[in-house]
């Protein structure tokens, strides 16, 4: 019989639980039986311990600072793969050999075109609108063109993986034209991933446009990095949205949406405006750290602190030396960045931050690259979005093909009253 954990209630009353171990040898205590046998629930307010399902994705060893995609190291993956590549590696499982590959590239190349009607849709916004509200609303009107899948119970169209991998970059570079009042540029099927996508948000009709090899190197490991990191967040909102079954566009502007907030995907903006606020008021990098030590300030460091890593996040060491080869390479000496290596050493040497093991995570280094790639910091969210979308992909599709897979509903202990009754306005 395999092991159980054994769980004495107050009753007197003891329940055996399965205890499940991953590959990795970690460990769970599985309750799903618990409620019917003893009508106790657990209570997790965050997940913190939660363990909402089996995954093969991806793996994070946070207190060793580890992160492997299908069991291999993102260090491999940055020196050696490509962010395609990495994609067909997390939604397929497999390195892909090297006609699959090929195929895939250009399956995707030759479905990066919108309708023509998607273009009316960008009209509607104001100049002003926050890119991630373009972003997940034009996703979610695909599923209004695309409608030959809309939650089909047992897989996830190749078709529509594709669709969505291919027009993510366009629908965003749009966001971005129509933000400055320039031309939308039609994609180029002559041109790779990313350099495809700088020529959309940079070139313009009138002249050549030839993308910075030192950025579009940048722009691959960035994205590499960004494409999956298991049960955060946005990628248990696709899950759970998914889990009813809803079509795969309106998923993944769920995922959009729940990365958007300032404590997720949105932090890589914060932090640029945090380093100019600091700049603006006189490079004091020492007020600032003080400043979120005090819980009454309401401050946090932006780009410090991960509910998994507590001693160092990888792919902040990655993304840190390839800052600064990127900088060095397109001649960019940006003095936040100057700005943030003083924030992070002097937050390294600080007991509050070393006894909470609050370390720089991805979203620290990866505004500084975006700012020198031309990148508006309002879009640094949407870059991150790019990244992650073949890991949302790998999660619906990892969900959607679990034969006993059941619609996501947490349960919940409640407080309110127990018993109140309607009354009439002169009496409340
Ligand atoms: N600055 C100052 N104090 C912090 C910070 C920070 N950046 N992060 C956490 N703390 C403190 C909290 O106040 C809390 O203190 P307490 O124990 O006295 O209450 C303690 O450290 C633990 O923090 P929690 O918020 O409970 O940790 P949690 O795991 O829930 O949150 C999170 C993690 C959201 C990333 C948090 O560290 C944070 O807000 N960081 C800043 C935003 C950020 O960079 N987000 C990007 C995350 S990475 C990503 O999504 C790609």
């Amino acid at each position: 019989m395999s092991e159980t954990a054994e769980l004495k209630l107050p009753d007197g009353q003891v329940v055996q639980l399965p205890v499940v171990e991953g590959s990795a040898g970690e460990r769970a205590i599985d309750i799903a039986n618990l409620r019917a046998e003893s009508k106790y629930i657990t209570l997790d307010p965050g997940f913190g311990n939660t363990g909402s399902c089996l995954s093969s994705i991806t793996f994070i060893d946070g207190d060793n600072g580890v992160l492997l995609y299908r069991g291999i190291p993102i260090e491999e993956l940055c020196a050696h793969s490509s962010f395609l590549e990495t994609s067909f590696l997390l939604i397929n499982g497999r390195l892909p050999k090297k006609a699959e590959l090929e195929s895939f590239e250009s399956e995707i190349t030759r479905h990066t075109m919108l309708y023509e009607d998607v273009k009316n849709f960008y009209d509607g916004f104001p100049r002003d609108a926050h890119p991630m509200a373009i972003l997940a609303s034009v996703v979610c009107s695909l599923s209004s063109f695309y409608q030959d899948e809309q939650g089909s119970p047992g897989e996830v169209s190749y078709l529509n993986s594709i669709r969505l991998m291919a027009k993510l970059p366009t629908i965003a570079a749009w966001a971005y034209k129509r933000s400055v009042g320039q031309p939308f540029m039609y994609p180029s099927n002559n041109l790779r991933y990313c350099e495809n996508f700088l020529y959309m948000m940079f070139g313009l009709p009138v002249e050549e446009y030839e993308p910075d090899p030192a950025v579009v190197e940048a722009l691959d490991t960035l994205l590499i990095l960004h494409a999956d990191h298991e049960q955060n967040c946005s990628t248990s909102t696709v899950r759970l949205v998914r889990s009813s079954m809803t079509n795969m566009f309106a998923c993944i502007a769920s995922g959009i949406c729940a990365l958007w907030g300032s404590r997720h995907g949105g932090a890589n903006q914060e932090v640029i405006e945090m380093l100019e606020q600091i700049q603006e008021d006189g490079g004091n990098v020492k007020k600032f750290v003080e400043m979120a030590k005090d819980r009454d300030s309401g401050f946090r460091l932006m780009g410090f602190g991960h509910r998994v890593y507590k001693n160092f996040d990888p792919r902040a060491k990655i993304i840190k030396a390839k800052c600064d080869k990127v900088l060095e390479r397109l001649k960019v000496a940006d003095p936040l960045l100057d700005i943030a290596k003083e924030l992070e050493e002097a937050a390294l040497n600080d007991d509050y931050f070393k006894e909470k093991k609050l370390y720089p995570n991805v979203d620290f280094y990866s505004g500084i690259i975006y700012k020198a790639m031309g990148i508006p910091t309002n879009a640094f969210t949407v870059m991150f979005a790019l990244g992650r979308l073949p890991g949302w992909i790998a999660h619906a599709k990892e969900y959607t093909e679990e034969p006993k897979n059941r619609i996501g509903r947490p349960r919940q202990i409640y407080t309110g009253p127990e018993s109140a009754h309607w009354l009439p306005f002169d009496q409340r």
